[in-house]
């Protein structure tokens, strides 16, 4: 039997990216959805794979890539700076090249490499951990999420802890440059923050070059000289500027709505209190549950037969994380946030050669994080309404958490 293949603009729409609505808690919309069972769906931002088994396929099919940053960031009217800081991220190149740049940035992102860095990790929780509790009462996420995940980068970095603030306010500035919807003053603030971490980057790592020194940056540098890369000091400031960006924004988000599925859970925090060694399931329950990443995006670099839908080569896909870790068919009780869940192989980090090459660094300090929590603290509990998530963009974050603690 000859069947009709389908086209893109025959999928189902899904309409609920436009409305502020489904920003504050796009899971009921993604999961009605899901129900047509359409291998993918159309939107605002083009088409989107929302179910488990749909985003694995893409992300190991080689037949889809990724968009180079000016195609994927010019398309949306995002500003040079912004498109140059990504140039050269992992995430818009293709293999070959990708191949090697993700082997040279591995070197010190490796489940092995990242474990030096517990000592520093422990010490910077503690100290941040002290200060909320001499407060008692703070938000969240400007008194320790950011903070833990901004001064990680800094010892990364072997940069003094007085940069952090700073660091923190330029990669800010620039995810909020990614937004699907910004005004101009975003879009400037984005512009400023790049440029300001590129040329932060580039006067790192010129002065570390012939150094023998062994931060992450010139870890980076070594490996693009030894590759024989043409320009190696912009280059290596070029690629860090969109680690740190990813890794800072991400661990930041991850440790807050971590938190908040926790504070909105009693029954988990309780367990968690009871039994600590259920931190390594809770956090990739958090991750499951409401991780940081909505989707990330390909690019169809044939004309594809994907499940019967006629997709042309350069058309754009976004994979949409947050769906699939929602997806029914893949995890029972999907919106159950359940720390005791067993077989959780979730895709908060992604799936293929671009499945995120920070996830041993982000569950360090994830697992460092609740683990001093717990120890250190007898009672958290949120003050105030409910938060709100910052709409209309591709990190899922919220604007604050205050939090209220009590000491052990
Ligand atoms: C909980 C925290 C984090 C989450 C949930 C997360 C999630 C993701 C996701 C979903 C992707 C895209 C995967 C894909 O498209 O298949 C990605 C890519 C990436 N992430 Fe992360 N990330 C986190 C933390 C970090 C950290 C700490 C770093 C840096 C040390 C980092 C560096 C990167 C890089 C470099 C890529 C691009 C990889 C490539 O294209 O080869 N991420 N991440």
């Amino acid at each position: 039997m000859i069947t009709t293949p389908i086209r893109l603009r025959d999928l189902p729409m899904l309409e609920a990216f436009e409305d502020e609505a489904f920003w504050q808690n796009p899971y009921p919309a993604l999961a009605k959805a899901q129900q047509s069972g359409s291998p993918l769906y159309r939107s605002m931002i083009g088409p989107l794979a929302l179910g488990f088994e749909m985003t694995r396929e893409i992300g190991k099919d080689p037949r889809f890539g990724v968009s180079s940053a000016k195609e994927a960031l010019a398309g949306i009217g995002v500003g040079q700076p912004l498109i140059e800081a990504f140039n050269y991220s992992l995430l818009h190149i293709n293999p070959p090249e990708h191949t090697e740049r993700r082997s040279i940035i591995g070197r010190r992102f490796g489940a092995a490499s990242v474990r030096d860095l517990e000592p520093r990790i422990k010490e910077t929780a503690d100290r941040l951990l002290d200060e909320l509790i001499d407060t008692r009462e703070a938000d969240f996420i400007t008194s320790t999420g950011g903070p833990l995940a901004t001064q990680t980068f800094c010892s990364l970095l072997d940069a003094p802890l007085s940069d952090a603030p700073l660091i923190e306010g330029w990669t800010r500035d620039m995810a909020t440059g990614l937004k699907v919807q910004r005004d101009e003053t975003m879009a400037r603030r984005a512009d400023l923050g790049s440029e300001r971490v590129l040329n932060y980057l580039g006067r790192l790592a010129k002065d570390r070059l012939g150094k023998n020194t062994e931060d992450a940056l010139s870890i980076i540098l070594k490996g693009f000289l030894e590759a024989g890369y043409e320009h190696p000091t912009e280059l290596a400031a070029a690629t860090f500027a969109q680690v740190m960006m990813d890794g800072i924004d991400t661990v930041k988000n991850a440790l807050t709505n971590g938190l908040h599925s926790l504070l909105s859970h009693p029954e988990a925090l309780e367990a968690l209190q009871e039994n600590p060694a259920l931190v390594p399931s809770a956090i990739e329950e958090m991750l499951r549950f409401d991780g940081p990443t909505l989707l990330t995006g390909r690019k169809a670099l044939e004309d594809i037969d994907f499940h019967g839908v006629r997709i042309s080569a350069g058309t754009p896909i976004s994979l949409v994380w947050l769906a699939a870790n929602r997806d029914q068919t893949r995890f029972p009780n999907p919106d159950r946030f359940d720390v005791h869940r067993k077989s959780n192989r979730h895709v908060a980090f992604g799936v293929g050669i671009h499945s995120c090459a920070g996830a041993n660094l982000a569950r360090l300090q994830m697992r460092i994080f609740f683990d001093r929590l717990l120890k250190r603290v007898r009672r958290i509990e949120r003050v105030g309404d409910e938060p709100k998530w910052l709409p209309f963009g591709i990190a899922r974050g919220l604007r604050s958490l205050p939090i209220r603690v009590d000491a052990r």
